[in-house]
């Protein structure tokens, strides 16, 4: 049976490990803030090559506490893409704030740079809005163009937050996802790359001030102590357990993107002239979060989905409804053909199993399908 992502193989490999860290903490005690939760952050910065890593509750609190600390609210415009989870855009509303999409790139799927400053000038001369910042997702495991980002984020002087959730473990020129911005985040959702087994998440930045904003956010706003409550914050710690057992999934992260990378280019190969594969830039990494393709019509994508389904090969599509199309944004006022290219992606594309435990007669198997449409 082929798994979309399967965590029980990978649990099989490393269950001795996990069950020792564990049985750690159930000696220690420490359930809140235990030493694996420092033991982690310091080896995630490490690996990502921030000053800081402060570890949290959620992908959703990370972005969450990343906007508190900027003081986002009433009044701020945040860029973002209309092609992600709902996560990315909803603590932007949460805080009273305006989302306001950019179009996506046809090729990669991530925020189009070039469509930027459209975007910031037509909030300028609306004038209804400052634009504080925008938050690109990089989607699938692929980093988005922070190159360009950054430039034009300069040029306008807002700052940049990535959403890295399903990125960790991608890089650009050798730069690691989760490392771009003034601040990243990213998730430990279970089927993320580096997932733990609940919720967790996970900001990474180089400015002290920052960090300093989030550590006392992540415990409501403490000052000396929790006692001490200087401003608004959150209960957004990361359990002591779930740390315990990601720093055993850590150690098997850089092998299964290895795995993926190999599975990737394997699908390319099978693939190749039936679907369009995923494109990735030179010198940009993909986590492989998802291995996503565009067949040439919804009524392919439809057909292809039924047929794998048959033949017991699970698929999902990320994401089949664009935000700016779904309820809870309807009081942005956007409309259909606003964000083509997004609007187009969501009703081709579709994703195929992902993970470092499938074998090449499975990837046969799933490309077999393809042959018979
Ligand atoms: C792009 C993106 N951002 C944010 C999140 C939120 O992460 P979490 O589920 O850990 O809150 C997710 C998780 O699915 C995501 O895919």
């Amino acid at each position: 049976m082929i798994q979309f992502i399967d965590l029980g193989a990978q649990q099989k490999r490393i269950r001795d490990r996990v069950k020792l860290r564990v049985n750690a903490v159930l000696d220690h005690g420490h359930y809140i803030m235990g030493p694996e939760v420092q033991e982690l952050e310091v080896q995630l910065a490490s690996y990502i090559g921030t000053k800081h890593c402060i570890t949290c509750s959620s992908g959703t609190d990370a972005l969450l506490m990343v906007l508190m600390a900027h003081g986002v609210g009433p009044g701020d415009a945040i860029l973002t893409t209309p092609f992600t989870f709902i996560s990315t855009v909803e603590v932007i509303m949460l805080l009273g704030a305006r989302p306001l999409f950019v179009d996506i790139d046809p090729q990669t799927y991530n925020v189009d740079p070039n469509k930027i400053s459209k975007t910031v000038r037509d909030a300028q001369k609306d004038n209804q809005y400052k634009v504080k910042g925008i938050i690109p997702v990089d989607i699938f495991g692929l980093p988005a163009n922070y190159p360009e980002i950054e430039a034009a984020a300069a040029e306008y002087g807002f700052w940049v937050l990535e959403d890295g959730a399903q990125s960790f473990g991608g890089s650009i020129s050798g730069q690691k996802a989760c490392s771009f911005g003034n601040a990243a985040t990213t998730s430990f959702f279970p089927a993320k790359p580096l997932g733990c087994y609940g919720d967790g998440g996970a900001i990474f930045t180089n400015s002290d001030s920052l960090a300093e904003l989030m550590v006392s956010i992540r415990v409501h706003g403490k000052g000396v102590n929790k006692y001490d409550n200087i401003r608004i914050g959150l209960n957004g710690r990361l359990d002591t357990l779930q740390a315990a057992i990601l720093l055993e999934k850590f150690q098997i992260l850089d092998e299964e993107i290895k795995q993926r990378d190999s599975i990737a280019n394997r699908y390319e190969e099978l693939l190749d002239g039936m679907v369009t594969t995923p494109i990735i830039p030179d010198d940009f990494r993909s986590a492989w979060a998802y291995y996503s393709v565009l067949t040439e019509s919804e009524q392919k994508r439809k057909e292809l989905m039924a047929l794998l389904k048959k033949q017991g090969i699970p698929t999902a599509v990320y994401y089949p409804k664009p935000l700016h199309f779904q309820q809870v944004s309807s009081h942005l006022g956007y409309n259909k053909g606003d964000f083509p290219v997004a609007e187009d992606v969501s009703s081709r594309i579709f994703s195929l199993p992902m993970h470092a435990y499938l074998e090449d007669e499975d990837l046969v198997k799933i490309a077999n399908v393809f042959q018979g449409v």
